[in-house]
């Protein structure tokens, strides 16, 4: 199947892009694998004539927003996000009513119709660097993660007003599990994506987007970790630190030992071929909603 895909892609001048919580056989075989921010710059500037976008719905339709002339293809339809079903984009403009005089920043795990309604999009990569930027007295709208938002008004001192949306894969780690863990393993350290709740960026001793935990692992000095997030970025961890322990941590209610995302692993190696085989299903973003969901997309790009 690997074979088969690589030649088809090579046929058909395709790039296969992967997010870093796809099924290891299915990293192996993409041609760039990154966090959502590393993701959406890659597809900024790509001359493929297809994109396979290897991870959730939103990954595709930001890809097919900047690229409208590609073809942006995702394995699997379903592959949804809970957090950007979190914020429904009737229920938001609403919001957005109700608070006048309000920049609005989203998170880039929102359907493009919520972007169409925002100032700026923002990933887990570049939130902080982007609201620094913003005049202190600012009034922010921070959607549709209520975690992330949460950490960014801790650390830069803001009130950023919060939608009360959450992913359902960080909001069910667990603070008892990892305090046990850390138990365990005493020289180990937590590293927690900033979509899990607020006692475990507490407790972590960093807190970032998957590329950053990977660059803290790669260049801190520990030799042992326990890994709050998503458990797919660990294959990365372990390439690029062989010489390292890296511990996936456990959800609240869970009976095995790591978190996944169910809808990052509706992707498989066979949907992967298939799709770019019969070159679907593909994303279609209306033109009109495209038009004003790409403004804050490349506010991002330039201000991060
Ligand atoms: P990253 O921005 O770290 O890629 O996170 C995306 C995501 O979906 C996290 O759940
Ligand atoms: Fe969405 Fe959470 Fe899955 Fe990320 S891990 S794609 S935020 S449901």
């Amino acid at each position: 199947m690997k074979e088969a895909i690589l030649q088809l892609k090579k046929e058909k001048n395709a790039l296969i892009m992967a997010h870093y919580y796809q099924r290891d056989e299915i990293q192996e075989i993409a041609d760039f694998i990154g966090d959502s921010l590393a993701l959406a710059r890659k597809a900024a500037e790509t001359d493929a004539d297809i994109i396979v976008m290897c991870g959730v719905h939103f990954m595709g339709e930001t890809a097919k927003i900047l690229c409208p002339g590609k073809k942006v293809l995702v394995p699997d339809m379903n592959a949804g996000c809970s957090l950007a079903d979190s914020c429904d984009p009737e229920a938001f403009r609403q919001f957005i009513q109700q608070h006048p005089d309000h920049t609005v920043i989203s998170y880039v795990n929102t359907s493009a119709a919520v972007k169409a309604l925002t100032d700026i999009v923002v990933t887990s990569g570049n939130a902080r660097k982007i609201v620094e930027q913003l005049p202190p007295h600012e009034k922010i709208i921070f959607g549709p993660d209520r975690n992330l938002g949460g950490y960014i008004n801790s650390v830069l001192d803001r009130n950023m007003t919060l939608w009360p949306g959450a992913c359902h894969v960080h909001d069910r780690f667990s603070l008892e599990k990892i305090l046990d863990m850390k138990r365990e393993h005493p020289g180990a350290k937590v590293l927690v994506h900033p979509e899990c709740r607020r006692p475990l960026q507490l407790i972590a001793d960093k807190v970032g987007s998957t590329a950053a935990l990977l660059d803290f692992a790669r260049e801190d000095e520990a030799k042992e970790y326990i890994v709050v997030t998503e458990s797919g970025i660990l294959r990365e961890m372990r390439l690029k630190c062989p010489e390292k322990i890296f511990l996936p941590a456990p959800a609240e209610d869970a009976e095995c030992q790591c978190n996944e995302c169910d809808y990052m692993k509706l992707n498989t190696l066979s949907k992967v071929l298939e799709c770019l085989r019969s070159e679907s299903p593909e994303i279609h973003v209306d033109p009109e909603v495209a038009e004003k969901a790409i403004r804050p997309i490349e506010r991002m790009l330039a201000m991060s």
